[in-house]
Formats: structure tokens, C-alpha cells, sequence
């Protein structure tokens, strides 16, 4: 079997493995990199909607969920959003900010990967898809990791092989199995970034209204996201359900504010008073979606002229929309969660150079740690940040 010696071995060619990589080449490491899929960068290609929303430039390690909350402090302070905005602009890449700091290509997301590739390839590195890995071994002169391709030995093996959302696009659980059979802990994992299912009344009473959208603020423990809300034949989905969704659990009180630009019961007596005789239906259905209001008054509100609301049902109406309790009952799961939550345990692993504390010379990098960033760029900035941090180190 063809043997191959390298300094550096990457297992997963996604956005932490390529960064990692191509910084490692460049500081003259041999460095391969291997992954099971047929094609490289998988998931950026398919994010942002093909135009990779590929950083965020108000990163902070307040955007990020885990067990360990200073972990990523680190490594996003050493690799910063402008850093990877040096390397977009040097590529000629155009971009632009979509909103809250999330800067999107304006043409393709197949641009990133290009960028890595040919910065990849000017380090020296060399990138093997359907690479499948069977075994991994550390012995006293580093390691020997058995392929699909033959038996690489080398002194460094990073993993980033990221979470297990989307599976049909290469996802797998092999970074933590790997953590485990050398002694790390995994920390339970979940979907996140990921839309809510409803179950009983609520999908009986909302999924007639599959395609209706809308602002709202969405609020979970302590949490709070205002942006778009958008119905599903199964249950909510859009921006502000897949931010609140990585904080909420099956059980957990989850509350919409239905006008999270007006207040609700100032509103009302607004309306009171200069509408009297229209329907709440009607006015209601001038600041929200007319299919959404009228449900609202078919099951939860009373249909009638406003001026016959008394203060009680006022503050009643209000409370309803501006604290509106959805029952979610679950998640759509992996298959269409942009992220995983929880991970290789942090707490055994170098925040500086992402360096296993129990394993020299085995590196962890990217969403397979217990690092996950909400919706906005974040994730990938994660993946530079972190792939650097191990490229400088190895
Ligand atoms: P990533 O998943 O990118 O790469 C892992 C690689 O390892 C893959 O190439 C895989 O094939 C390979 N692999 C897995 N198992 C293996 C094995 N056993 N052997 C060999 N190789 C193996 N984030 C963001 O910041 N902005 C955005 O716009 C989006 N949009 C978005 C859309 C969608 C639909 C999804 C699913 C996700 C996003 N994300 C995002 C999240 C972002 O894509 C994600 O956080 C990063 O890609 C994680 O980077 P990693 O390199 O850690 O894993």
C-alpha cells in the first residue's frame, strides 16, 4: 500500500480544513488534505443561499453557544473578520453587507472555494476527495491514518470534519468518534439553526398558512431575535426561528411578538378611537399578514368592531400578540439544520493553537468543537478563526 509522508494531515475539506491548510502550507508545512466526499467545500457552496454569507464583521465571542463560553475568545481575537475581508478583497471578490454586519458575495459562493483552492495550491497543498479514513494510530514517531488511498503518516492530524447537519452533503459523526476513542469527551449534540415543527392546534390552525411571512421577535430563555418569521407546511421557519431554535428545547416557553415594532396596546386604543366601527380583523389585518389575522380571530381573538373591546379584552388582545406562546414540538432536525450544537468538549483542547490537551499532535477545528455561532457569518468566521489558529500551530 502506497505510504505517504507528510507533516500535516487534514481530515475534512470544509471551510475550517481548507483555512487550516493553506495557513499551514504557507508557513511551509507539507500538508495533505483528505475527505470523503467527492467534492470539496460542500457547504459553503450551498450557504447564503449560494452567495456565502462569509463573516460577519461584529463578531464577538457573545455570538457563539457552548459549554465553555471563553473558549473561542482566543482565536477570533488572532484571526478577525478583516483579516478574511484582506483575503476576499486580494481575491477580487465583490461583496456586499447584507444587514447586521453579514457580508455576502455578490456574485457566487463558488468564489470562497476557488479562493481557498488557489491559495491552497500556492502553499504547496495537496487535496484528496473520496478519501474515506478506516483507521488512525498515534505511535511514538506520530501517526498513521489508513485511507482509501493509502497510509499517510505524519506528525499532525487535524480534524474538521465538521457536525452532522445535512448528511447528503457529507456529514458525519467520524470527528466525534475519533474525540472519544482518544479519551476526549463529546458533548450532547443537536440541531440548531434549524426550523420548528408544530404539532396539535397550532399546526392544525397555521399550516393552511404555509408561505405567509412576517416580521416578529422570537424569545427564548433569556434570549430575544427580531427579524422575519415565516410559516411552513410543517411549522415555522426564517431567520428569527432558526436564531431562537439553537436556544430552545422541546418544552421550553417559546413567545412571538407579533408587532415587534408597535406597541400593542397603544395600538388598540389607537384604533379605538379613530376606527370604532372596523373589525379587529380589519385593522389588524393592516399591520400583519390578512391570512395570519384572520386565523388569529377565528381561534384566539375576539372578532369584533373594535370600539367594543373594553379595557380587559385590550389588554388581553395585546398580550396575546406582542406574547404570542407558539407550542413548537420539535425541530426539522439534521436534514435541514445549518449547524450542530454541542461537540468535542472544549475544556480538553489548547484555545490557542485547537491542540487536544490528552493527544499531541491531534488538533480539533471548526464545528466538530462545541463552538456554534448564530445565524449571520458567524459559523464561518468560527471555521477561519479556528483553522488558523491550528495552521499556525502545526
Ligand atoms: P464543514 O461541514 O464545512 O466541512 C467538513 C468536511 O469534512 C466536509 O467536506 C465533509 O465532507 C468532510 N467529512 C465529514 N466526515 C468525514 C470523514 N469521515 N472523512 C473525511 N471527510 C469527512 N455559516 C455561515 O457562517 N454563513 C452562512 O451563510 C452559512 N450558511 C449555511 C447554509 C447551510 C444550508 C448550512 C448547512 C450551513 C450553513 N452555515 C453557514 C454553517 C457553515 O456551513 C458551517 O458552520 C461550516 O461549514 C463549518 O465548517 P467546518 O469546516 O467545521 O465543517
Amino acid at each position: 500500500m502506497n505510504t505517504i509522508r507528510c507533516d500535516v494531515l487534514v481530515i475534512g475539506a470544509g471551510a475550517a480544513g481548507l483555512m487550516c491548510a493553506l495557513t499551514a502550507g504557507q508557513r511551509g508545512r507539507r500538508v495533505q488534505v483528505i475527505d470523503h466526499a467527492n467534492k470539496v467545500g460542500k457547504k459553503i457552496l450551498m450557504s447564503g443561499g449560494g452567495r456565502c454569507n462569509f463573516t460577519n464583521t461584529g463578531t464577538t465571542a457573545g455570538n457563539f453557544l457552548s459549554a465553555n463560553p471563553h473558549f473561542c475568545k482566543s482565536a477570533l481575537a488572532r484571526y478577525t473578520p478583516a483579516d478574511f475581508i484582506e483575503m476576499v478583497e486580494r481575491h477580487r471578490i465583490a461583496y456586499h453587507e447584507k444587514e447586521l454586519g453579514q457580508l455576502f458575495c455578490d456574485i457566487s459562493s463558488k468564489q470562497i472555494v476557488r479562493m481557498l483552492l488557489d491559495e491552497c495550491d500556492a502553499a504547496g497543498v495537496q487535496i484528496r476527495t473520496d478519501c474515506g479514513v478506516q483507521d488512525i494510530e498515534r505511535g511514538s514517531d506520530g501517526f498513521r491514518v489508513q485511507t482509501a488511498q493509502g497510509l499517510f503518516h505524519c506528525a499532525s492530524v487535524v480534524i474538521a470534519t465538521g457536525g452532522l447537519s445535512i448528511p447528503s452533503m457529507g456529514a458525519s459523526g467520524f470527528g466525534y468518534e475519533v474525540a472519544r476513542r482518544f479519551g476526549h469527551e463529546v458533548l450532547p449534540t443537536r440541531a440548531g439553526l434549524v426550523p420548528l415543527t408544530l404539532s396539535g392546534r397550532h399546526q392544525e390552525r397555521f399550516a393552511e398558512l404555509s408561505g405567509v411571512g412576517l416580521p416578529i421577535e422570537a424569545r427564548c430563555n433569556g434570549q430575544r431575535f427580531r427579524n422575519f418569521m415565516l410559516l411552513t407546511h410543517r411549522g415555522v421557519s426564517g431567520p428569527a426561528i432558526l436564531q431562537i431554535s439553537s436556544f430552545w428545547q422541546p418544552g421550553d416557553d417559546l413567545r412571538l411578538d407579533l408587532l415587534p415594532d408597535r406597541d400593542a396596546e397603544q395600538w388598540l386604543r389607537e384604533m379605538k378611537r379613530e376606527r370604532g366601527a372596523a373589525e379587529l380583523r380589519t385593522v389588524l389585518s393592516e399591520v400583519i399578514p390578512r391570512r395570519l389575522s384572520l386565523r388569529l380571530c377565528e381561534h384566539w381573538l375576539a372578532d369584533k368592531p373594535v370600539r367594543q373591546l373594553d379595557e380587559r379584552e385590550i389588554k388581553a388582545t395585546a398580550a396575546l400578540l406582542a406574547d404570542f406562546p407558539l407550542v413548537a414540538s420539535g425541530t426539522e432536525g439534521y436534514r435541514t439544520a445549518e449547524v450542530t450544537l454541542g461537540g468535542v468538549d472544549t475544556r480538553k483542547v489548547s484555545s490557542s493553537t485547537m491542540e487536544s490537551q490528552l493527544v499531541p499532535g491531534l488538533h480539533f477545528i471548526g464545528e466538530v468543537l462545541d463552538v456554534t455561532g448564530w445565524l449571520g457569518g458567524y459559523n464561518f468566521q468560527w471555521a477561519w478563526a479556528s483553522g488558523a489558529a491550528a495552521g499556525n500551530a502545526v
